[in-house]
This record gives C-alpha cells, sequence and structure tokens, in this order.
C-alpha cells in the first residue's frame, strides 16, 4: 500500500520557512550510495564538506560512501579529496578543515541488489553511530545511475532502514533526477519509493531549485510591491526561459542517447523554473504551501496533442562548428552517440498556461547544447504602451530579465529620452548584479544548499511526487509523437549558433523574437 501523506500530515509537518543554510544541532549519518560516481565527487561530496564546515550538517556525523568498488575508507578518502580539491563550486578546499571532514568518511562496498550486503550496510551503520554518538538521524543519498533506484530502496526497506530508530529521529532519502524516463516510470518509481518510505521522508533533488538566483525569483516577486501587480496577462506580452549551454555531451554520450535535452532539461529544470515564474503566492514560504502552488501551475499548462507538437515544439541536434573560436564536432561525433542517432539537443516550446493570470500569455521555453553562450535567464516582455505619443520614434520594449546564470542579476530594460534638442529614444537598462551588490563570498552551491535544507526537514525545494509525475505527463505527449515520427528529420544546427531556424520561426510567427543573452 502507498503510504502517500494525507494534506493533514503534510501541514502538520511543514517546516518552519526555509532558513536557508542555518546551523544545525543535531547529529546525523549520511549513506551515500553511488560514491564512486561522478556526481558525488563532483557535487555532493564537496558539498557535504561545504556544509560540514559550516556546522549545517550537525555536531557529529558520518558519511558512509557505498558503491560495487572495492575500497578502503582511506583511498575513498584520498579519491574524494583529490576530487573535491580539483573543483572551485565551494571555494578552495582549506587542507586543515578537509583532513577533518575526510576523518568522518567511510566507505562499504556492495552490491545494490544485495540483501546480504545491505545487512552487512546496516550493521557498519549501527557500529559507527555507537562509536560516533550519532543517534538515529539518517539521510541517504542515491546519486547512482536510475537503473539501481528500485534496488536500493526496496533493499533498505528489507534492511530496516528507512524507518526511524526512535520517535525523535529522522530517516530521509535524496532521489537525483532523472525520477524516471517517462510517465509509466516515474510512477512506477513513485509506488516503489513510497512502498517502503513515506512522502514526507523523500526529497526529489532537482539542483536548479538550489540556485540563490532561482530562489530569488520568488523574493523579487513575493517581498516587493513593485513587480507583483504586473505580474500577469495585463502588462506581460509573454515569458522566454533559456537555459543554454556551451559544454557538449562530454564524456555522457552513452546517457544522453537515452535522454534528450526533453527529458535532461526541460521535463526538470526549465518546468521548474516555469512553475516559479508563473506560480501564484503561496499563502506561507513552506514545503506544503509552496508545493501545492506550483503543482497547480503544472496542471494548469496546456496539454499538448499531436497537432501542437507539430505547431509548437522544435527539436535540434547540433552539427560540427565553433565555440569561442574553436573548432568542436557534431553531436553525432561525440563518444558514445550512435552516428545515426536522431537523439535532440535543443528544444524550443511554446506553452499556454490556461488560468485567470496567464491565459493568452505565450511562455516560449529553449534549452540546448553547444549553443552560443552559456546563459539561464527568464525575459518577462511586457506589452507595449496602449498608446504612443511619441510618433514615428522607435520606442523600447520594456523587459524584465532575470540572469540564473552565469552572471546573477536582474536588469529592467525601457527608453530614455537621448540628450540634445532631438526627440531621440535610447535604449537603457538599470541592472543589479549579485556579485556587486552582495560580494562573491557567501554563495553556496546549488548541492549544499538543497543538502543543508534536507538535514533540517525543510522540503520546500524539493520535488513532490505529483509534481514529478505531472512534468512528466507534460512532456510525454511530445516524446510519443517524436519517437512515432521515425523518419521525420532532426532539424540541425551548428555548434556556436542559437539553434535551428525553426527556433526563430516560432516566435517570429507570432511578432516576436528570442532575446539572445
Ligand atoms: C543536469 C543535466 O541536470 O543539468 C546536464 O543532466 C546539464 O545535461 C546540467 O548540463 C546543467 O546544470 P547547470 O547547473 O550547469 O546549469
Amino acid at each position: 500500500m502507498n503510504k502517500t501523506a494525507t494534506l493533514e500530515e503534510i501541514e502538520a509537518d511543514a517546516s518552519p520557512a526555509s532558513s536557508w543554510g542555518a546551523s544545525v544541532s543535531e547529529p546525523c549519518m549520511v549513506v551515500l550510495f553511488g560514491a564512486s560516481g561522478d556526481l558525488a565527487k563532483r557535487k555532493v561530496i564537496p558539498a557535504m564538506y561545504d556544509l560540514a564546515i559550516n556546522n549545517s550538517l550537525g555536531p557529529r556525523y558520518a558519511i558512509v560512501g557505498f558503491a560495487r568498488t572495492a575500497m578502503s575508507d582511506d583511498i575513498f578518502r584520498g579519491t574524494a579529496g583529490e576530487a573535491a580539491k580539483s573543483i572551485s563550486e565551494v571555494g578552495p578546499i582549506d587542507p586543515k578543515k578537509w583532513s577533518e571532514f575526510a576523518s568522518n568518511l567511510y566507505y562499504q562496498a556492495g552490491e545494490y541488489g544485495s540483501a546480504e550486503d545491505f545487512q552487512k550496510l546496516a550493521k557498519r551503520l549501527d557500529e559507527l553511530s555507537a562509536e560516533k554518538k550519532l543517534g538515529g538521524n539518517r539521510l541517504f543519498y542515491l546519486s547512482t545511475p536510475p537503473e539501481v533506484y528500485r534496488h536500493i530502496v526496496e533493499q533498505l526497506g528489507r534492511a530496516g532502514l528507512a524507518k526511524a530508530s526512535s520517535p525523535d529521529a529522522w530517516v530521509r532519502i535524496i532521489i537525483e533526477k532523472p525520477f524516471g524516463r517517462d510517465l509509466a516510470s516515474a510512477k512506477e518509481l513513485n509506488k516503489t519509493v513510497l512502498g517502503v518510505f513515506d512522502e514526507r521522508q523523500v526529497y526529489r533533488i532537482d539542483h536548479y531549485l538550489g540556485k540563490d538566483t532561482v530562489q530569488n525569483l520568488l523574493v523579487l516577486r513575493f517581498s516587493n510591491g513593485i513587480f507583483e501587480p504586473l505580474w500577469n496577462r495585463n502588462y506581460v506580452d509573454h515569458v522566454q526561459i533559456t537555459a543554454a549551454e556551451t559544454l557538449g555531451v562530454e564524456r555522457r554520450g552513452g546517457f544522453y542517447e537515452t535522454a534528450g535535452a526533453l527529458r535532461d532539461m526541460i521535463q526538470s529544470h526549465v518546468l521548474q523554473l516555469t512553475s516559479l515564474v508563473a506560480v501564484e503566492p503561496p499563502a506561507r514560504f513552506d514545503a506544503t504551501a509552496v508545493r501545492n502552488e506550483k503543482l497547480k501551475i503544472l496542471q494548469s499548462i496546456r496539454p499538448f496533442d499531436l497537432g501542437m507538437v507539430a505547431q509548437s515544439v522544435v527539436r535540434g541536434q547540433y552539427v560540427a562548428g565553433a565555440i569561442d573560436g574553436k573548432p568542436v564536432p557534431g553531436y553525432r561525433q561525440e563518444p558514445g552517440v550512435n552516428p545515426h542517432s536522431r537523439t535532440e539537443t535543443f528544444v524550443a516550446m511554446e506553452l499556454q498556461i490556461d488560468n485567470w493570470r496567464w491565459a493568452g500569455v505565450p511562455f516560449y521555453l529553449r534549452t540546448g547544447k553547444r549553443l552560443a553562450k552559456r546563459s539561464t535567464e527568464i525575459v518577462i516582455q511586457f506589452k507595449r504602451a496602449p498608446h504612443i505619443v511619441f510618433r514615428e520614434r522607435e520606442v523600447e520594449d520594456n523587459r524584465l530579465v532575470l540572469n540564473i546564470q552565469p552572471d546573477e542579476g536582474i536588469s529592467v530594460s525601457f527608453g530614455a529620452k537621448r540628450p540634445g534638442t532631438e526627440m531621440g529614444i535610447g535604449h537603457v537598462a538599470m541592472n543589479f548584479s549579485y556579485r556587486e551588490a552582495f560580494g562573491d563570498g557567501k554563495t553556496r552551491s546549488a548541492y549544499a544548499t538543497l543538502l543543508g535544507d534536507c538535514v533540517r526537514g525543510d522540503a520546500t525545494l524539493f520535488d513532490r511526487g505529483d509534481s514529478v509525475e505531472a512534468a512528466w505527463a507534460l512532456v510525454e505527449p511530445i516524446l510519443d509523437v517524436w519517437s512515432a515520427a521515425k523518419t521525420a528529420t532532426v532539424p540541425q544546427y551548428a555548434a556556436g549558433s542559437w539553434g535551428p531556424r525553426e527556433s526563430d520561426l516560432l516566435l517570429e510567427r507570432g511578432g516576436r523574437r528570442w532575446c539572445n543573452p
């Protein structure tokens, strides 16, 4: 039986408003599945280091890596250290603090489907808990290939590790994206997970929600009186959301072949951004209220039918080109990629949100690999003034641009009179830069923010089972149309460009154009 929490239970459990990185006073044990993998080494372990040295992992803690590769605790500490030092996301690693942190790292080799190995794991956790006086708080982090999520969850259940050992202890599980590869598999995974854990224990991670500037979207909208009155169909002409990367598929060609841009970016990160731009003001800033409102947005997006997919969704695949002046190969020449691959590395689409706030306001989304510039940006394009008194003069469009990365900030553009006797209008912008306003010293990686929230029991910035399914339900008809159209051409674009021509046409037919960063 699924143990989905009732609304009352969720309400009762609603965490206090997120405090975004406060110190934590209870000890805890973290088990990191997939500990020898790339994501664990590059993102998760450095984020844990960041939390530990900032007292956000508890006064006492242990991190037990679990993976198939046989390795001693010391080798695990060494490889984790090497990886952490080579990435800069959490700032420079202090050798003294690292060695203190590393003394809390342990490693246990095992098979993800082996009941015996999970018994061994349970025994090791009990021993470590007793030795380090950690109590019963436990966090399981699934950073493995998604195919083994099911096995891990089932084995955790069988080994009795999914239940808290006392009423005041907690057990939580963080599950990485992709959560399923279509609606059916996402439902299946939810069923497995909720057969073992309670929804309140489950933290489905989407690292975009941990980015400061993404959270700032809520602050911008709901803590200022000046933007929200304009944030609707009366004043907004359309919204553009771009998540552009200059990187190709790097060493992930094999994985990417089974994913593509729609699954990899749109179903998760880009729809998260969409729901935050469009969401109604939540009653409170807590997990239940915020996630209820976000779900309503996903449910209000007009479902795609065959005709809409053909008209409103564009895919593309990069061919050889140049990034920053350097030649790069096409997608089909990347390692691990089928030379006849039809996997999309670019998607642009138009969405309609059928609710009172957004009726008739198109949302244009696009994402792609090997585009001209790395930039994640949201553009709120306002309607023109209803009556332009400056006849025959070009009047600038008013737009609010939220730069999520790499140069975090917000800018408002408008027309201003040029100095001089002529009535000339110039295009100007008021810019707010995160770095200039707050310096770079205080930034925390998205992973550290989210891990810290999970340790404190704040699920606001994590995905709920119903939302993940709603996002898959939305993209599913597109996946179906594409997989049925086996001979249709996938438009190509040169690496280093802004995607295929069809992407421009999508906006041009409505008299609009992409606002390229
Ligand atoms: C991941 C995708 O979820 O997000 C990658 O799987 C993508 O393909 C990455 O490159 C982008 O994240 P960021 O934080 O670099 O924008």
